[in-house]
């Protein structure tokens, strides 16, 4: 594997501004390499949502640099940071952001059209990848018509389907029994080998640290822990 970094973290700091400001992260550095599968846990308000939104360029650090595949997306103007979220990466959101209006189907197809696949290519893609995570049979279903953790799976098939290069999945597994939640983990993990996707997962999960390259612990928005998995 190239010894490519993917994501580089440098003294990054988020404030939330307001008549408390909030420090949600604080003077985090860190790399990513390519085609590794990273895990950021921590405790239920420790930045891990807000780390995951600054490599996904959906918000701007207050104070640092995050490089991903070599541009600082704080050089980039708004219309490049569009089309870098449009073109490389895949996000899975903790509270799934589905189209309500869309099936299941159209809504992973939804993805691969804005990537400019033709429909047809598109829908077989998107029902190809929704029996991969084993919700085939809830195609034709609206979000609001499945439950929590169908949901889920639908908004992983769509962040995998259109195979980014970088995907961003903010506790994919929650609301997923043990053998579902070893269902969505390892088709994150395969893409990492197979296409040296890199993957970026946050999560409270016990279960997931086995699947991760690389673990990163999280607490009151600072970088506490740092662990690579011991080569096998
Ligand atoms: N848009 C926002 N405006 C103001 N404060 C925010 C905003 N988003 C997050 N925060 C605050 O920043 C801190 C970190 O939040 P964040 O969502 O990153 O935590 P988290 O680790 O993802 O938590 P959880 O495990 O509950 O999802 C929290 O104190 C939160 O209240
Ligand atoms: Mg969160």
């Amino acid at each position: 594997m190239k010894d490519l970094t993917a994501v580089r973290l440098r003294a990054v700091s988020k404030v939330y501004a307001g008549s408390a400001p909030i420090r949600a992260l604080e003077n985090v550095s860190l790399d990513i390499t390519a085609g590794t599968l990273s895990l950021f846990e921590g405790p239920s308000g420790s930045g891990k949502t807000t780390l995951l939104s600054l490599i996904g360029g959906l918000d701007r650090p207050t104070n640092g640099h995050v490089t991903v595949f070599g541009a600082e997306l704080g050089n980039l103007p708004e219309r490049e940071l569009v089309k870098y979220r449009q073109t490389q990466l895949g996000f899975v959101f903790q509270d799934f952001k589905l189209i309500d209006v869309l099936t299941a189907l159209e809504n992973v197809a939804l993805a691969l059209r804005l990537r400019g696949m033709r429909r047809r290519a598109a829908l077989a893609r998107a029902r190809l990848v929704l029996e991969v995570l084993g919700v085939g049979s809830r195609c034709d279903s609206r979000p609001r018509d499945l439950s929590g953790g169908e949901q889920q799976r639908v908004a992983v098939a769509r962040a995998l389907a259109p195979q980014p290069r970088l995907i961003l999945a903010d506790e994919p597994t929650a609301n997923l029994d043990s053998m579902t939640g070893t269902d969505v983990m390892e088709a994150l993990k395969g893409v990492t080998h197979h296409r040296s996707t890199t993957v970026i997962v946050v999560s409270h999960d016990a279960r997931i640290a086995p699947h991760a390259d690389r673990v990163f612990r999280l607490l009151d928005g600072r970088l506490v822990e740092n662990l690579t998995r011991e080569a096998a």
